[in-house]
């Protein structure tokens, strides 16, 4: 049983196994989170998918507040260690990492990744979460790709949270597509309505879903669920 709290674009605060795991911390940056106080945000994990500000707006201040460990690229790591924020843990895509019950693995993602000043952040990465029961798909920013395959062939999900914004990322059309290649039946949506070019008609993106047998969930802001 896991237990998922929306804190908008690509933020979730996810609790498996009782460990509570945050990712791409964007709070105070959203004008649409502005009900979410980052103060009653707890971490025991952040995970970082690439450096662009919509994804790392609030991730250093988390940390400190926090001291949760962050599982990110090496790039970011050393970002990171420049702000004497040191416990965190460089990887790369394939690579896979045992924390606190859970396991990680870091997969691909088709996008770009930068620093707000320009400074090189490394490739972006997704990242598969399983613990004893919760087997979570996190897709990062990406568009469809043909490695979304291999998910399938090593992971039962039960959830996919795949970006759903369209221009950045993938639109609903190729994210529907995502979800049956990774096979998951299952889908909260993110990175869309943030802003102007990622906003989308939700009864439209739920039509692409429903024509793969896909259930799309898209939460709101601050809204809290189990599964
Ligand atoms: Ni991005
Ligand atoms: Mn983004």
């Amino acid at each position: 049983m896991a237990k998922i709290w929306y804190l908008g674009h690509s933020c979730f605060h996810l609790e498996i196994d009782g460990v509570q795991v945050v990712t791409d911390p964007f709070i105070t940056g959203n004008p649409k989170a502005s009900e979410i106080k980052l103060k009653d945000v707890r971490a025991d994990v952040i995970l970082v998918s690439h450096g662009h500000g919509d994804h790392i707006g609030d991730l250093v201040e988390l940390a400190k507040q926090t001291g949760a460990h962050i599982i990110t690229n090496y790039e970011i790591t050393t970002w990171l260690e420049k702000q004497d924020i040191t416990n965190s843990r460089p990887m790369n895509h394939g690579g896979n990492y045992a924390f606190e019950g859970l396991h990680f693995k870091m997969v691909n993602a088709s996008h770009s990744s930068s620093f707000p000043d320009g400074q090189y952040a490394g490739n972006p990465g997704g990242f598969v979460i399983s613990g004893q029961n919760d087997c979570i798909y996190f897709a990062g920013d990406t568009s469809l790709t043909y490695d979304m395959k291999f998910i399938n062939d090593d992971f039962n999900l039960d959830l996919a949270i795949l970006p759903i914004g369209d221009n950045f990322t993938m639109g609903p059309k190729d994210a529907a597509r995502a979800a049956e290649f990774c096979g998951a039946s299952r889908v909260i949506g993110m990175h869309y309505d943030t802003f102007g070019f990622i906003e989308i008609d939700h009864q439209q993106a739920k039509n692409e879903f429903d024509a793969k047998n896909v259930e799309l969930t898209l939460m709101d802001i601050g809204e809290k669920l189990e599964f």
